[in-house]
């Protein structure tokens, strides 16, 4: 599986002008999203439902709720949130086979959210909410109240007895809303599917393979999408964690359900109101202040282009159905193969077949997804766009018209 992992941790990172920045929020800076309070967990050891005999320490391991789900809106009827970013709809804890509980603790059902933020220093947090944390009815507070009480209450690393000695009540829920905040910033939908040139219209349909497909070429991994009727409205990614939710690592996986979208005819429509200024969304790069660790190089992979469709078993670019290579050796250095042979560049050219020599290729990391290097560059080229059966030969570099990378997805 190819996992990349996001690490809640704040680095010393140059690329405040992501998302936030545009939002225009000075005293959102990265000193502000460094949570409240410490966990002391480590997040080296196994993630959530990963493990093979039973856990003691539950503060420190996520569980019955493992399976992390950032779910995200695309509300337009009417529409809530700036016109050019989904909203946030929650964190929640699934079981690991998908299965949930609710409401785990009535007692902990705090009201009062905004001001609970503003009490406990993260006022940039309740800002940051105020603008993507819609609720559809204009309750934001009513909202946020809801998504702790039915889903925070229920994270084991979350228990007031889990927080350090001399916490604040609430302190928990706090770190709560930093952490889903934080992650939602690097799962920016609007702009992934922007760059594979999916943006709302009040005309255009779409099917939910080319929606998984766009997402999956930004960020790695498949999202599931929910519809309301034929209307796109929600989106979910999926996380394992190691450690805490104050302060782990989220490892993204692959959707292991589907939404509820019909397979085709899905509209993305418009959403009217204002948009976040966006030399922010940096290409959705998810640079702001997470770390992304290489992923896993994949023993099998398809290869997708960037702008549309990816490589066949001879290693043309079309938009066909896509050829499953295998991969051998490490993200560092790797050969491939298809059903026709070897693969290699020679020449500037990339091709597979039988009397092709294999060359090494590199896998870099890059907002989640892994893209296919040749001597180190990601860069690959073509003299124009595939369409139907018309294929396109692969280069190296940038000197075709058609510039493109290619990310290595796990078949
Ligand atoms: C993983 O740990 C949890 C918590 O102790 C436990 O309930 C679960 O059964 C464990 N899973 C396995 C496969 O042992």
């Amino acid at each position: 599986m190819l996992a990349a992992t996001v690490i809640l941790a704040v680095l010393a990172g140059s690329s405040t002008g992501s998302f936030l920045s545009a939002f225009g929020e000075t005293s959102l800076n990265e000193r502000a999203l460094m949570p409240n309070i410490a966990s002391g967990c480590s997040t080296t050891g196994t993630a959530s439902c990963g493990n093979t005999s039973s856990v003691s320490n539950l503060c420190c391991f996520e569980s019955p709720g493992g399976l992390l789900l950032q779910t995200q809106f695309w509300d337009t009827s009417p529409s809530t949130g700036p016109s050019n970013s989904w909203t946030i709809h929650g964190l929640w804890p699934d079981n690991c086979d998908t299965t949930f509980t609710e409401n785990c603790d009535p007692s902990r059902a705090y009201t009062g959210i905004a001001a609970l933020l503003t009490a406990q220093g993260a006022a940039s947090t309740l800002s940051f909410m105020q603008t993507f944390w819609k609720d559809i009815s204009g309750n934001d507070e009513t909202f946020w109240e809801h998504e702790w009480s039915t889903h925070g209450t229920c994270m084991s690393t979350l228990k007031p007895t889990c927080l350090p000695s001399g916490s604040s009540k609430g302190a928990e829920a706090v770190a709560f809303f930093q952490t889903v905040t934080k992650l939602f910033q690097n799962l920016p939908t609007f702009t992934w599917l922007s760059n594979q040139g999916i943006t709302p219209s009040s005309t255009t349909t779409h099917t939910l393979a080319s929606l998984t497909a766009a997402i999956r070429a930004e960020s790695g991994f498949t999202p599931a999408f929910d519809c309301s009727g034929s209307n796109l409205n929600a989106v979910t990614y999926y996380f394992h964690l190691k450690g805490s939710i104050i302060d782990g690592t989220f490892v993204q996986i692959s959707a292991p359900e589907s939404g509820t979208c019909p397979s085709s005819g899905i509209k993305y429509p418009l959403k009217t109101g204002s948009p976040v200024s966006t030399t922010s969304t940096a290409g959705g790069v998810r640079s702001f202040w997470i770390f992304i660790t290489p992923g896993t190089l994949p023993a099998k992979a398809t290869i997708h282009a960037s702008s549309a469709g990816g490589l066949l078993s001879v290693g043309t670019w079309s938009t066909q159905t896509l050829a499953t290579y295998t991969l051998s050796g490490t993200t560092n250095s790797f050969t491939m193969t298809s059903s026709k042979g070897n693969c290699g560049v020679s020449g500037g050219t990339f091709t597979c077949g039988s009397g092709v020599s294999l060359t090494s290729f590199s896998a870099v990391s890059s907002g989640g997804a892994l893209l296919l290097a040749s001597g180190g560059s990601t860069a690959w080229t073509s003299d124009a766009v595939p369409s139907g059966s018309v294929v396109e030969t692969v280069f190296t570099g940038s000197g075709h018209s058609q510039d493109y990378t290619l990310s290595i997805i796990a078949a």
